[in-house]
């Protein structure tokens, strides 16, 4: 979703800007811009749609100067146009405001401001926060000991009328030398440079830039110049800070012999499976060992129930996790979507421990949730890829995925490194209560050779490609799984219709007779996750019924299972692996069928429209 950057040096700023928002472009968004300070004053180039537009307007007139902001932005509130994207300036082009979050209140502010005398020109509600600056500060004095008081003064006055979350960063041009930023609920870090620093939404911009970064906390302002970083707490005053280490893997590597990031992160699997086990499997002990959970082994012994919340594919994986966790471990595990839990008012007794599940550890829905739960007094955990982000610094404590950036939308390798995490944490729960330690061997015996299993797995990518090629023109698919691949269902639909805009419904298999089964024809594909286990003949039975009504039915099989290949029109074989693991070995051609159709279909595969990668607001 929206990224914000910005910079203040000795260099010029806008190639920085740029590169940095094209290493954002992975968010998701719909238009871009940039302000920069220079000698000729306060100068703003924006447009709609890609970066690459915007780098060819400023071939055209670059904007020369070295200070700077720039923005991508996922539209909200009002279209994606160039006078919606930002920067956004006060009317007077005295200040220019980069924002990422939502003013809720930004309505009745328009109002005020608009009976006062001043004239919005777009329709967002991140204008109202150029506007309110600039209002503020016409009504502060400069203060003779400290250049910049009344600017953290006016930005105050700001952030103290509007309602909801931000990440923002202003620039002024009376005074070339600050860049003032501030945080509430929307991520933001400073890097520390020589005689430069630098700011952005999350540590990618900087990587190559410093290796020293601080992470801003909610109510934090900052002033930044090129050779100091002031931060205050909005009513706690001065704040003393410490730079970070940058995090190993901010740095998107970019695409080595692969069309598409979403293809080379899914044949990237085994290894992000490897990463995520190394270290963490014990023989001695046979259970699995996580560092950071910040619980004795006798609370975690403690615990009755588990709530998994996550929203999209994290979700998908919390069921997974949820079929895991109840089968080895025999603890009552609740999935509930985080934007529902924020709200909801579940009576839950004090030993149940959350998990929150996240890929980018910025979902807002997410972090509500996780905070939600805290604040109730649970004890609450991550398992998320991105190191230091939001919900990672604010949980008790967690498990990261060590899956490195993944850039494509679609989620794929955090998908199925989280099942290993959640299948990891299965075992431990299950060897902390009834297990055995033979069990516990035979299950990490299973996970170990996992990274093989899927390694060979993705040898299916001809046959997928061929399956793709006779069915990309259809316009409805129906996916359907049972048990353990029921979530496998749910997210082989989610990827193709997040990257190819193809309806498709997930279900479990044997709930297709209420519904999914009028939809049935000879244009409607039926795709069936069926590997050997104690469900197959069931859901045979349900592949039957599809067959008798004329649909065309893909299956998803272990090797050898000559009755899928008798009665499917298209078998799409696996290794054989422990039934519970399956998931995380299935998934992986219903990644590629989505990804090969998509291509078809000429869809932009890394960057889908409307969607983002990170899902900052409500
Ligand atoms: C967005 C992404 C999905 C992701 C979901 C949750 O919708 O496009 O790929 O699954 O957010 O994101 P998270 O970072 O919390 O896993």
């Amino acid at each position: 979703m929206c990224g914000i950057v910005g910079y203040i040096g000795h260099r010029e700023s806008s190639p920085f800007l740029l590169e940095g928002l094209r290493r954002l472009e992975y968010r998701g968004y719909d238009s871009a811009g940039i302000a920069v300070l220079g000698q000729n004053g306060l100068k703003i180039c924006k447009t709609a749609g890609r970066i690459q537009g915007l780098v060819d307007k400023l071939i055209d007139t670059p904007l020369a100067g070295t200070v700077g902001i720039g923005h991508t932005r996922w539209a909200t509130h009002g279209q994606a146009t160039e006078v919606n994207a930002h920067p956004h300036h006060d009317g007077g082009s005295r200040i220019a405001v980069v924002h990422n979050g939502v003013i809720e209140n930004y309505q009745s502010i328009k109002t005020t401001l608009e009976g006062k005398g001043r004239r919005f020109y777009s329709a967002t509600d991140s204008e109202v926060l150029a506007q309110l600056i600039g209002y503020e500060l016409e009504s502060v004095e400069p203060s003779a000991d400290d250049p910049y008081r009344h600017l953290v003064t006016a930005v105050k006055a700001a952030l103290d009328q509007v309602r909801g979350t931000y990440g923002l960063a202003v620039v002024f041009r009376d005074y070339p030398d600050v860049l003032i930023a501030a945080r509430l609920g929307s991520p933001l870090v400073v890097g520390i440079g020589t005689g430069e620093n630098f700011l952005a939404s999350d540590a990618s911009p900087l990587v190559g830039h410093t290796d020293r970064i601080v992470y801003l906390a909610d109510h934090q302002i900052a002033v930044v110049t090129a050779d100091r970083l002031d931060v205050s707490h909005r009513e706690a005053g001065q704040v003393h800070w410490n730079a970070e280490a940058m995090p190993i893997n901010a740095a998107d590597s970019g695409l080595s012999g692969f069309d598409h990031y979403m293809l080379q992160e899914i044949y990237e699997q085994p290894t992000s499976l490897e990463n995520a086990m190394r270290g963490r499997l014990s023989e001695e002990h046979a259970t699995a060992v996580f560092g950071g959970l910040n619980l004795t082994p006798r609370q975690m012994r403690g615990v009755n129930r588990l709530v998994l919340t996550a929203c999209g594919t994290s979700w998908h994986a919390a069921l997974v996790g949820e079929y895991l966790i109840e089968e080895l471990a025999g603890i009552p595990v609740e999935v509930e979507y985080a934007s529902e839990l924020r709200y909801r008012n579940p009576p839950l007794d004090p030993e149940t421990l959350l998990f929150a599940i996240t890929q980018s550890g910025e979902t807002a829905d997410t972090l509500a949730a996780l905070r939600e739960m805290k604040r109730k007094g649970h004890h609450t955990l991550a398992i998320c890829n991105v190191v230091g982000s939001s919900i990672a610094q604010e949980a008790d404590g967690g498990i990261y995925l060590h899956a490195g950036p993944e850039v494509g939308v679609a989620s794929t390798k955090a998908y199925t490194s989280q099942c290993v995490v959640l299948a990891m944490l299965a075992l431990y729960f299950g060897r902390l209560r009834h297990m055995s330690f033979d069990a516990g061997l035979r299950i990490i015996e299973s996970l170990q050779a996992l990274p093989a299993q899927l390694e060979k797995t993705l040898e299916v990518n001809d046959r997928v490609k061929k399956v793709a090629e006779r069915y990309a023109h259809c316009n409805n698919f129906l996916y359907m799984g049972r048990q353990f691949n029921f979530p496998t269902a749910l997210e082989g639909a989610l990827k193709l219709k997040e990257i190819s805009y193809i309806h498709a419904e997930g279900y479990p298999a044997a709930e297709m007779k209420h519904g999914p089964i009028a939809l049935v024809d000879e244009h409607t594909p039926s795709v069936f996750i069926m590997p050997h286990g104690k469900v197959y003949d069931k859901v045979m039975a349900n592949l039957e019924e599809v067959k008798a009504r004329g649909g065309p039915v893909i299956v998803v099989a272990c090797e050898g299972d000559t009755d899928a290949a008798r009665l499917a029109d298209e078998v799409i074989y696996t290794p054989h692996v422990e039934e519970f693991l399956q998931p995380i070995i299935s998934v992986a051609p219903l990644q590629l069928l989505a990804y090969h159709i998509a291509v078809l279909r000429g869809c932009d595969v890394d960057k889908p429209r409307n969607l983002a990668k990170s899902v900052t607001v409500e």
